[in-house]
């Protein structure tokens, strides 16, 4: 089977073309990586994961959307390391998501691109979201420097840099927040990329959007352009789709968890918003397998580095049809989240299908006890 061949991202060779996608795990209190997570990376690792990846690494605290997500400063260089020599101990190679929320955030001072409403945080006092300076994109970009030292210092092997799901970069690329022509919206993810591979001694892979999937937002043709703006500065492009604020369910698809997300918000006032607010942004949307593949497709097509197929994978069936489409690499989120064992299987030579059946209940899970699949 080809994904189980190794394969080359830039300078890094993985065992296999099996990557686990960044899902937030939920696992860092206080905004470090705490014991479970490194559990968590290192049993991937063991179970024949290629590149791991662990999610949601705020490059400053303003970067967070809440309070508990992985904080990348000094503070996390000890678990950090302990993480790698885990996953490199099992064979596997790990990366780590570097991100920032820009003007989508419950904590610090919302800022973006353009004046906006900030309906995720609006009910924590929020509302607003503040363009920002080039005071603050100077702090942003040493930020996304100084994490990227950070990371390989402490032993991970790439950096995945989000430029999707309605994140800051996302929310600059994207005419929905950022009202100016695609070239000028292009002009600060290119430079921070450029720095950020001037920097990294490994791979650098950026998470894209092959579109946001709401009127007014990325096009696929703005897409496949910002895929070629940024070849250039970065050894993988991952292309996902959708904004966490405006249409999570565009990224997931399946079943929206609402009733689990408000019984696990503690902040009387959030859990009053995603009672109010949440039928119209969690709403259920339809599932298919490789449902990204279409659109990554046309990507694929415009770029020269490897592109890796992410979004619904979930079987060998469908990890085959990708490898012979032209994808070198696949990423799998709640087909590993329910199935961790999945790459050990296909090892084995088993027609794997994962458990998963997009109950997206594992969404709610984080801000319990860590994410898990709810399914017995
Ligand atoms: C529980 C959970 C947490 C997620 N957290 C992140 C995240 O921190 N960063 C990110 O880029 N995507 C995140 N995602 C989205 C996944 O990376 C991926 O794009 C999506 O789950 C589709 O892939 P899948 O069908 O293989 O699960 C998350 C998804 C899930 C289910």
């Amino acid at each position: 089977m080809k994904a189980l061949t190794p394969g080359r991202i830039g300078g890094l060779t993985l065992r296999n073309r099996i990557v686990k996608t960044a899902t937030y795990e939920g696992m860092s209190p206080g905004g470090r990586p705490g014991d479970a997570l490194i559990e968590l990376h290192g049993d991937l690792a063991r179970r024949g994961v290629g590149l791991t990846t662990v999610a949601y690494g705020a490059v400053e605290p303003e970067g967070r959307t809440f309070g508990e997500q992985l904080l990348l400063d000094d503070g996390a260089r000890e678990g950090l390391k302990r993480l790698t020599d885990a996953v490199h101990a099992a064979g596997g190679a790990a990366s780590l998501q570097l991100s920032h929320c820009g003007g989508f955030s419950k904590i610090g001072q919302p800022r973006g691109p353009s004046w906006g409403f900030n309906r995720y945080g609006a009910l924590m006092g929020r509302p607003l979201v503040r363009p920002m300076k080039a005071e603050h994109r100077e702090r942003i970009e040493a930020a996304f420097v100084r994490a990227t030292r950070l990371a390989f210092a402490c032993g991970f092997d790439a950096v995945e840099v989000h430029l999707g799901h309605g994140y800051l970069f996302s929310q600059w690329l994207s005419p929905l927040f950022h009202r100016a022509p695609l070239e000028e919206r292009l002009a600060w993810p290119t430079q921070v990329l450029r720095r950020i591979r001037a920097e990294a001694p490994g791979a650098v892979l950026a998470k894209t959007n092959l579109e946001d999937g709401v009127r007014g937002g990325l096009s696929p043709d703005d897409a496949v352009q910002v895929a070629q703006a940024i070849e250039a500065h970065v050894d993988a492009i991952v292309p996902s789709g959708g904004l966490v604020q405006i249409n999570p369910m565009f990224l997931l698809r399946g079943l929206a968890p609402l009733a689990d997300m408000i019984a696990v918000e503690t902040h009387p006032l959030q859990r009053l918003a995603l009672r109010l607010f949440g039928p119209f942004v969690l709403r259920d949307a339809e599932f298919a397998p490789s449902f990204f593949q279409g659109r990554a497709e046309r990507i694929r097509d415009a770029v020269d580095v490897p592109v890796v197929l992410l979004g619904g994978i979930e079987s060998k069936a469908a990890i085959d049809a990708a490898m012979e489409a032209g994808f070198p690499f696949v990423a799998l989120g709640r087909a590993l989240i329910s199935d961790p064992d999945f790459v050990q299987r296909l090892e084995q030579g088993e027609d794997v299908v994962a458990r998963c059946d997009r109950c997206n209940r594992c969404m709610a899970e984080m801000d319990r006890d860590g994410v898990r699949c709810v399914l017995p």
